[in-house]
């Protein structure tokens, strides 16, 4: 039995998993979803702290959050620690999460060119400020995640910084921003972080499959593990993991079968919290039909479909071809 209990500041846990936030992916229904195949823990895609404070944040945040899909995180992404204050009261206020992060990982030009995500480890001052501006105001336990940096008495330092300002948790991405998504998480960096913390530190990167998990689990002694791209398109990795890691045994399952009945839930709770839209629908079915017989031909359909409606009618109707 490997799986343990999570504690993150007063929230307590049964079980370790969590999914990792995801832009374009983690919205309420994925995360509902993900929820009910395993996942212990759901964080949103980032959210920016400049977004939020201005006055169009109504449309940001439509379907942020549902009593259905607690205890969650939301993750805000900045760099001036003002506004990430600012942007995490008004979160704490209006959402009353469990957890709020801070993206301090994000590799993607887009983000780091206004200094923000991985950028941001550049610069232990505004690290340090960032998370003891919003400890020292939030009641919400704060969170950060992090990429390992070039030498790991860099990573460790950050590490320790974070910690030092008050942070409740730490996930680390065990690959260099520059990485991208290139090369292999290094677990042994991220046991290092592990060591050096008394917070709990939460292991991410390339968890796949039951025996990439329990690896993960086993060689950092890290007290969670985040899940992010193989969760996409396949929530049910929750349930085979959590399974795995209850019992040492593998659940059999027909994962075409899965995968459908798992996007027709998708599409049902997209329409119960009214989030169907048909580029969110398209996406998560191409990445849902993967390897799927016949995922030719449901996409070719998916895409020429506008409304959200006939969307369900056409997955309702769907059966594999023989
Ligand atoms: C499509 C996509 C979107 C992502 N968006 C975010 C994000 O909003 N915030 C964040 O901290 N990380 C983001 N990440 C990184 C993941 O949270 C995770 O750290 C990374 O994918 C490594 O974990 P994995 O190997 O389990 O996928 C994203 C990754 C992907 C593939």
């Amino acid at each position: 039995m490997k799986l343990n209990k999570l504690k993150i500041g007063k929230i307590e846990t049964s079980g370790n998993l969590l999914l990792a936030p995801m832009a374009d992916v983690t919205n309420l229904a994925f995360r509902l979803l993900c929820r009910q195949n395993g996942a212990d823990i759901t964080y949103t895609e980032m959210i920016s702290a400049d977004a939020l404070l201005n006055r169009n944040r109504k449309a940001l945040l439509k379907g942020l959050s549902s009593p259905a899909d607690r205890p969650f995180g939301i993750q805000l992404v900045g760099s001036s620690p003002e506004k990430l204050r600012e942007a995490a009261i008004f979160i704490e206020d209006e959402y009353k999460p469990e957890l709020i992060d801070v993206n301090m990982g994000c590799p993607a030009k887009r983000i780091t060119g206004t200094g923000c995500g991985s950028a941001l480890l550049n610069s232990k001052t505004a690290v340090y400020e960032i998370i003891s501006e919003m400890t020292a105001v939030l009641k919400t336990p704060v969170t950060a995640k992090i990429r390992i940096l070039e030498r790991e008495e860099k990573t460790l330092e950050i590490a320790r910084l974070i910690e030092r300002a008050g942070a409740s948790a730490l996930t680390v991405h065990g690959r260099k921003a520059k990485q991208m998504y290139s090369g292999s998480s290094d677990l042994a960096a991220i046991r290092a972080v592990k060591r050096e913390l008394s917070i709990p530190v939460i292991a991410n990167g390339d968890i796949r499959d039951e025996e990439s998990a329990e690896a993960t689990l086993d060689f950092t002694g890290c007290d969670g593990l985040m899940i992010g791209r193989a969760a996409i398109g396949n929530p049910f990795i929750f349930k085979r993991i959590k399974h795995y890691l209850e019992t040492g045994e593998k659940l059999e399952v027909n994962r075409q079968a899965q995968q459908l009945e798992d996007l027709k839930t998708y599409v049902a709770l997209l329409e119960e919290y009214n989030l169907c839209s048909s580029t969110n629908v398209r996406m998560h079915a191409h990445w849902f039909t993967k390897g799927l017989h016949g995922s030719r031909q449901i996409r070719e359909k998916i895409n020429n479909l506008k409304d959200g409606k006939a969307l369900i009618e056409l997955i309702g109707n769907y059966s594999q071809p023989k």
